[in-house]
């Protein structure tokens, strides 16, 4: 029996990076899997790759009309959705404030933190008839501390917003049986962030303690502990996959 037996998980962003790599793990500890993403090519053939137990959909995570579909897609394809991977987020221009755009501000904070509260208000109330469920929420160490180099004031802001967030929905619907909790990757191996340290001219791993960036599949792990039972007394709580990063 696989660590997800019998739950139906929607990740976002499922067509590359790590949310890829998390619906790759699910599928394989027996989850049923919803991908969605913008990329509807990408999205499709993993699906089409994964089997029966993976449905594609694609979404904009900012726009609600796409979850209230996503969630019905499920329900009927699969059954109520007892966990979320709110893992669909984009980066903007790495630049300081003064260069950086309210157009763009606005842009990253629609799906970086706005895709995430509509993820769980649309995914709660089949949560709570269910008698739970686990969301988890991926933000990042720019969530934890300020990332000069490797990020900017609206990404910053949105994963900030993504931790508090999860501890206010944590706190507010625990007694339903609902669990949240954030992950806050590093520096991970992923188109992401691959442009990103293109831009900084490399050099990235020299800042990481365990002396690399790790492979999305190190974050899925975490991922998948806190989506499955074996974490049913962890709610509220932020999950750093940084390699030491952050640390000293
Ligand atoms: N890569 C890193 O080092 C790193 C570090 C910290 C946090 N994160 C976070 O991890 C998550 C995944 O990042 P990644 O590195 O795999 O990124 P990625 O760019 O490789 O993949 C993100 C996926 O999200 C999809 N997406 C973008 N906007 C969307 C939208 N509006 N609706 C639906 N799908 C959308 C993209 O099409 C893409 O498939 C993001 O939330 C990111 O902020 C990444």
């Amino acid at each position: 029996m696989g660590r997800l037996a019998g739950k139906v998980a929607v990740i976002t962003g499922a067509a590359q990076g790590m949310g890829e790599a998390h619906a790759r793990l699910f599928i394989r500890e027996g989850a049923q899997v919803v991908l969605t993403d913008l990329n509807e090519e990408g999205g499709r053939a993993l699906a089409h790759e994964l089997g029966g137990n993976a449905l594609f959909v694609r979404q904009d995570v900012a726009c609600a009309g796409d979850w209230e579909a996503v969630v019905r897609a499920a329900e009927a394809r699969f059954g109520p959705v007892t966990v979320l991977v709110n893992n669909a987020g984009i980066i903007g221009p790495v630049k300081g404030l003064l260069e950086f755009s309210e157009e763009d501000y606005l842009r990253v904070c629609s799906v970086n933190q706005l895709g995430v509260f509509l993820g769980m208000k649309a995914v709660l109330p089949g949560m709570i008839k269910a008698g739970g469920g686990s969301i988890v929420n991926i933000s990042s160490i720019a969530g934890m501390l300020g990332t000069k180099e490797s990020s900017n004031a609206a990404y910053c802001a949105s994963k900030w917003a993504v931790r508090g967030m999860t501890k206010l929905v944590a706190a507010q619907h625990g007694a339903s049986g609902v669990r949240v909790n954030s992950v806050h990757p590093g520096y991970i191996l992923t188109p992401m962030m691959i442009s990103a340290t293109d831009e900084q001219g490399g050099g990235a791993a020299d800042v990481i303690p365990l002396g690399r960036m790790a492979r999305p599949e190190e974050v899925s792990n975490v991922v998948l502990f806190l989506a499955s039972d074996e974490a049913s007394f962890v709610s509220g709580t932020e999950h750093v996959v940084d390699g030491a990063m952050i640390a000293g």
